[in-house]
């Protein structure tokens, strides 16, 4: 059997006294798309946060591309190829669209640097267009897709996004996940998402649902019934 890129055993990661994920198995293949779905508070955030190392956790393991990294801190991790997109603020604020990427693409090969970038402004047109403009006055879809682009730019070997259609517009979500999928087989990526909207169904390979802190199951999306996703997990969103 092929080894997981990313393999996590026993996690647990409380605030205070309470325990938010509950030691938790999870993992995920080379070029995949991994889908974390369940309701509000169940810990999907948390599971992000402690993988990228901005949640200090209390048990577990986190093994990634051969190493042990449960302990070491984000920015180490990072450089490794591991990358958080959260819910939001994951741009550089202050500085535009072009001088974002310019940045994130400093941790890539020289050689792909300028390839990386143009691929960006070829799945998301939008940002070229704006490509002058500073990022924290971007509409929040715009700087969604350009928190993406700084992955893909970072060349992040995973992509751990959190709830990428949050605040999205349906067809918006549609155009975004459709992209991520591209993504996945255009640079042969592994992203990780965590999900309430009911279209993770169309791209992810597999899905993890998450209640309570715990895994309830563990499927190939093709053997999930879009029923029980939609009523154990993403409540009555459709
Ligand atoms: N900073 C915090 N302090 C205390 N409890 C917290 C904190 N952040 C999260 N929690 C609790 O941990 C649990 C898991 O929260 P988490 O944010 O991981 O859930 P989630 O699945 O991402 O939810 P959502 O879909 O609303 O984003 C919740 O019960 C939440 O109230
Ligand atoms: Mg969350």
């Amino acid at each position: 059997m092929i080894e997981p890129i990313l393999k996590i055993t026993g996690l647990t990661a409380c605030y205070g006294k309470i325990s938010a994920i509950k030691a938790i198995n999870f993992y995920a293949h080379d070029n995949e798309i991994v889908g974390i779905v369940g309701p509000n508070g169940a810990g999907k955030t948390t599971l992000l946060e402690s993988i990228a190392g901005s949640m200090r956790i209390k048990n577990g393991r986190i093994f990634f591309l051969g190493r042990h990294i449960e302990k070491w801190p984000v920015l180490k991790r990072r450089q490794l190829g591991l990358m958080l997109v959260p819910q939001e603020g994951n741009v550089f604020p202050m500085m535009s669209v072009k001088k974002n990427l310019e940045i994130s693409v400093i941790l890539s090969n020289r050689a792909e640097r300028k390839g990386l970038i143009d691929y960006v402004y070829e799945l998301f047109p939008i940002l070229w267009e704006r490509r002058k403009q500073i990022a924290n006055t971007l509409s929040g879809g715009q700087q969604k897709m350009l928190a993406v682009g700084l992955g893909i730019t970072s060349n992040a070997r995973v992509m751990l996004i959190d709830e990428p259609s949050i605040g999205l517009a349906p067809k918006l979500v549609t155009r975004l996940f459709e992209t991520l999928k591209k993504i996945k087989e255009d640079t042969k990526k592994t992203i990780v998402l965590s999900e309430q909207n009911i279209k993770i169904l169309n791209i992810a390979d597999r899905l993890f649902g998450l209640e309570a802190g715990k895994i309830r199951f563990d499927e190939k999306t093709k053997n999930l019934s879009r029923d029980i996703v939609k009523d154990l997990y993403l409540g009555s969103i459709s």
